[in-house]
């Protein structure tokens, strides 16, 4: 099974997946995290953060978790994802994709700006320091039509997300 997450920056997206990973292998259910922050500084490099780069991203990052769930390895696509076009093709394309909203609300995105970005993204126009194509705040992000699993982590405690995400792992490979 492939599994594509979708969710803004900081709404706990790399969180889950890894304590995720580590609450499969401990019940030896094998499972690969593939995360764009990750896969960005390696062979993802080259991209950057328009809607085409965006949709290639999630290309590259689909074919490995391909090979992944081929070996019945389930394998989590760990990114930001933002278009419904592009997640609808992975899903057309491979079998046996789940897309999973991790959805949590700005308010709370803002307070918790774990990286800086919400913070920089607004910036009065002009300023120097000011990011232009932040998702959610600048740049787009398409809600999912229809989510397999929706983890609202402004409202639930990682435990708990980690812990629906996992029974449905469990339920769906
Ligand atoms: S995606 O849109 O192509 O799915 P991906 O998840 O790989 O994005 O990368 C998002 C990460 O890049 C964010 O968590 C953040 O650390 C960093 N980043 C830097 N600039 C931006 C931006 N303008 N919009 C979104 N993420 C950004």
């Amino acid at each position: 099974m492939i599994i594509q997450f979708c969710g803004l920056s900081g709404a706990g997206k790399t969180t889950i997946a890894r304590g995720t990973k580590k609450k499969l292998k401990e019940l030896n259910i094998p499972v690969e995290v593939i995360d764009g922050d990750e896969y960005r500084t390696f062979i993802c490099k080259d991209l950057g953060f328009s809607r085409a780069d965006r949709m290639e991203n999630i290309r590259r990052l689909a074919f490995i978790a391909h090979t992944f769930s081929a070996h019945d390895i389930t394998a989590i696509i760990c990114a930001i994802n933002p278009y419904e076009e592009v997640r609808k093709e992975i899903r057309s394309q491979y079998g046996d994709v789940k897309t999973i909203f991790i959805n949590c609300g700005m308010d709370e995105l803002v307070k918790r700006d774990t990286k800086g970005l919400y913070k920089k993204a607004l910036l009065p126009e002009g300023h120097a320091d000011k990011v232009k194509n932040l998702t959610g705040v600048n740049d787009p992000f398409e809600a999912p039509a229809d989510p397999a699993l929706v983890l609202n982590t402004d409202k639930e405690s990682v435990d708990e997300s980690v812990n629906k995400l996992v029974a449905f792992i469990k339920k769906n490979r």
